[in-house]
């Protein structure tokens, strides 16, 4: 029994690593690297100071003069992260500016050459993404201290004071919370397969409690992120040239490709979490086709390739739904159901952070400012560009219907 339970273990550690899921971290990227080599100086001069160069004009000028570099001298998959986090913040910079409505529709070829190469190699689109700015973008204050928010820091800031920090390391230590729901998935899946019921129980208890911790860090938002600094200021930064009538037809990556790309902005959607876990409790967002599924597989195109893996080896596991549904087990069923509750519930504060950091916001900025221009419906949109409380409803509502038995 003992030497089954190692076995269990050692094969659950092996389709983390797989993954590439971190045991402690999930999906972030474990102590991201800090400093390229000194032949990209430039572009971490330009990522370290954005906020002062955009503050005094210089910006676009001073990503005009870089040199054009290749991407050769970017050994391993840290130092690479980093260089695609540290161009993205610089596009995004070029192309929003003071983010007034001057947009630029063309990157530069010193921007856009290596850029592009360097997301091929990673299998992420040359976009500012989720990968990048939440699950590669930290550092501990003191190494051996513990992964809190005052222990940590984000590596680049747009402007918008501290908002990106809050917003950023929030993300972050949400999706850490929600790191435990994530290791136990192999434990569940080898336990439907040896019909181990109380070993199935244990894990699927283990993800409830998951992601009851993750709610409660979710709360600290309201502490770190200002919503009029969210919604005027950094989701401007984080917005994309996909459904975005001010680049209704995308950007053009000069010197690589000779029509514009449309490509979403940087959101939460992107995280590989929430899709995980409906996956495996059989909540089918995608299956039902319709734009919320479209968006959502859309997605997954934002995640690393090796995290969109794991959403296709889960949706070729065993259903642990239909096992659950299989066994006279009452106790089995009420945990299976405890799980589908916490993500409701999670869902359901997401909906109310929304409303409290976009549609109020929204409906408030034509009157703190009698010159605004006619809302666009844009206000309303988020930075992936969905209509958003009708998307979000629509996912909340499939998580609902989700009960084994109602609720
Ligand atoms: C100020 C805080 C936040 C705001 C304003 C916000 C806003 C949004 C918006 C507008 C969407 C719709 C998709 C889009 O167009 O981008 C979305 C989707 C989503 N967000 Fe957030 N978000 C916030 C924080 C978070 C955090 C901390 C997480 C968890 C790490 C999260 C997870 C998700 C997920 C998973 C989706 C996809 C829908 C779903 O699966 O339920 N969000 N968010």
């Amino acid at each position: 029994m003992a030497h089954d339970k190692i076995s269990l273990m050692e094969d659950s550690w092996k389709i983390l690593e797989e993954y590439h899921i971190d045991e402690d971290l999930g999906f972030a990227l474990p102590n991201p690297l800090e400093e390229l080599p000194h032949d990209y100086d430039a572009w971490i001069f330009i990522a370290k100071n954005l906020p002062e160069l955009i503050e005094n004009g210089q910006l676009r000028a001073e990503v005009e003069k870089i040199p054009l570099l290749s991407i050769d001298e970017l050994q391993g998959h840290k130092s690479q992260r980093l260089a695609h986090l540290v161009l993205g913040y610089i596009t995004m910079a070029y192309v929003w500016d003071r983010g007034d409505g001057d947009v630029r529709k063309v990157l530069p070829s010193n921007i856009a050459i290596p850029y592009c190469k360097l997301s091929e190699k990673l299998g992420l689109p040359p976009i500012l993404c989720y990968a990048d700015c939440v699950l590669a973008n930290w550092k501990k204050k003191d190494p051996s201290g513990p992964m809190t928010y005052d222990n940590m820091d984000i590596l680049f800031s747009f402007p918008g004071e501290d908002c990106s920090k809050g917003f950023f390391l929030v993300s972050l230590l949400v999706e850490i919370a929600a790191s435990p729901a994530i290791k136990a998935i192999p434990i569940i899946l080898s336990a439907v397969k040896q019909q181990d019921q109380d070993t199935l129980q244990k894990a699927l208890l283990d993800v409830v409690f998951s992601l009851k911790e993750a709610l409660r860090v979710f709360q600290e938002i309201h502490e770190y992120v200002d919503p009029k600094l969210f919604f005027n200021v950094l989701r401007i930064y984080l917005s994309g040239w996909k459904g975005n009538p001010q680049l209704s037809e995308g950007l053009l990556y000069e010197g690589v490709w000779d029509t514009s790309r449309k490509y979403a902005g940087g959101s939460a959607a992107q995280s590989s979490i929430f899709q995980s876990l409906d996956i495996l409790l059989g909540i089918e967002q995608i299956a039902g086709g319709g734009p919320a599924a479209e968006f959502l597989q859309d997605m997954r195109t934002y995640m690393p390739p090796a995290h969109q893996d794991f959403l296709r080896f889960l949706e070729t596991g065993p259903s642990v739904r239909e096992f659950v549904v299989s066994k006279d087990d009452a106790g089995l069923q009420e945990t299976f159901d405890q799980c589908v509750e916490a993500l409701v519930s999670l869902r359901s504060y997401h909906l109310q952070i929304v409303t409290k950091y976009i549609v109020i916001p929204a409906s408030q900025k034509p009157r703190e400012n009698e010159m605004a221009e006619e809302p666009t419906g844009q206000e309303n949109r988020g930075t992936g560009g969905t209509d958003i409380m009708n998307f979000l409803k629509t996912v909340r509502n499939t998580t609902k219907k989700s009960f084994l038995k109602d609720r």
